[in-house]
């Protein structure tokens, strides 16, 4: 392997077009990957109106902003095309995954350069190494909008292995439905946050899914929750009483952050493993990465989360990914690779 490989990372699983560049350098004092580029075009106001993302809309979107995106992407990073190129193929939205694959590809075949075909989770999981350095083998708690996923990392390159994951929504899909009960608005997980500051977490005691002796050990539930709060406020209104808001997001968000944490530090002490990484969107919760923090701290655990700009979905997590499947040795993908819309994490990358 030459020392110095310009990888190009293509994001567009939901509703961001993200086009990131990383340089692998073994050799290099900084770690083995820099970041060169990193560009994102987000479609979220176009779904607010909805209260959710609308896959038609966001595979528009990213048609609209593919081309714009890769352009400013190769300019900051001051190259004319990179070495080679890594895609999310999959878990996401079939039409949005197929945009950045069929750009992926055609880029791939002009510029005549390797397509690597990548696990969009796993980039969650890849992106830490870029600030944080090499990974030790970790237990990865990844939340957002679309994933709830508690898994088991041994080697970047390899696949990873799913201990547990959401059995109904995920949890900033129930930041943003409590948001909407609370008519707060899209996406609900900050609005959540900041009104949850004046709030009391205990002043409600809303369940916590999924946490039985019988339970799954690592899987989640928040629909229970979800339903929960909306059934405190209704009974509110029936009885003509203003919902404490505050207190109901307060104690609704401690909830969801108890049992992340609770079950990220349970896998952590099954495995014998001394570090916890977060990725997702929701990881931009002050609980979830408070809790987080407290409980690793007891537990003598290291506790790893990527700055807030890598954490939502971007171009650099999918880039880093590549890098290190390409530095495990995997061949690339032959460019009739397909999408893989319900692709499990076990499959790092075709
Ligand atoms: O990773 P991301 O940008 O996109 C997905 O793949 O879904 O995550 C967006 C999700 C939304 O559900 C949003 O409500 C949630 O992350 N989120 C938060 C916070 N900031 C974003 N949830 C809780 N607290 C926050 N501060
Ligand atoms: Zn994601």
């Amino acid at each position: 392997m030459s020392d110095r490989l310009i990888v190009m990372g293509i994001e567009s699983s939901c509703d961001e077009t993200g086009v990131g560049i990383v340089e692998w350098a073994p050799g290099s004092s900084d770690g083995p990957v820099r970041l060169l580029a990193d560009e994102v075009a987000s479609s979220v106001a176009e779904h607010a109106r909805y209260g959710g993302v609308v896959p038609e809309v966001a595979s528009r979107a990213h048609l609209e902003a593919m081309v714009p995106t890769m352009r400013r992407a190769l300019a900051a990073a001051g190259v004319e095309k990179p070495d080679a190129i890594a895609v999310t193929i999959g878990p996401g939205l079939a039409g949005a995954l197929l945009v950045g694959v069929a750009a992926a590809k055609a880029y791939a075949l002009a510029w005549d350069v390797p397509l690597y075909a990548v696990n969009h989770l796993g980039g969650h999981v890849a992106v830490d190494t870029l600030e944080h350095g090499p990974m030790p083998p970790c237990i990865a708690l990844l939340v957002s909008g679309g994933h709830t996923h508690l898994l088991r990392v041994t080697d970047l390159g390899q696949p990873i292995e799913e201990l547990g994951t959401t059995v109904d929504d995920a949890a900033g899909e129930a930041f943003d439905k409590v948001a909407r009960l609370l008519g707060l608005g899209y996406p609900g997980g900050p609005l959540i946050d900041a009104l949850a500051a004046d709030g009391d977490p205990s002043a409600i005691a809303f369940p916590r899914g999924m946490t039985g002796p019988r339970d799954a050990r690592y899987d989640f539930s928040f629909s229970g929750l979800k339903t929960a709060v909306a059934r405190y406020v209704e009974g509110c209104e029936r009885r003509g009483e203003p919902v404490p808001t505050a207190d109901v997001a307060a104690s609704f968000q401690e909830a969801v952050a108890d049992v992340l944490t609770m079950k990220a530090l349970r896998a952590c002490a099954d495995f014998d493993t001394t570090t916890l990484v977060l990725g997702g969107g929701a990881t931009a919760n002050s609980r979830i990465r408070s809790l987080a923090q407290e409980r690793c701290d007891a537990a003598g655990i290291t506790l790893r989360v990527p700055k807030p700009r890598l954490c939502t979905d971007n171009g650099v997590m999918i880039a880093t990914l590549g890098a290190h499947v390409i530095a495990g040795g995997a061949a690339p993908s032959p460019l009739t690779v397909a999408t893989d819309p319900g692709m499990s994490v076990q499959v790092s990358a075709y």
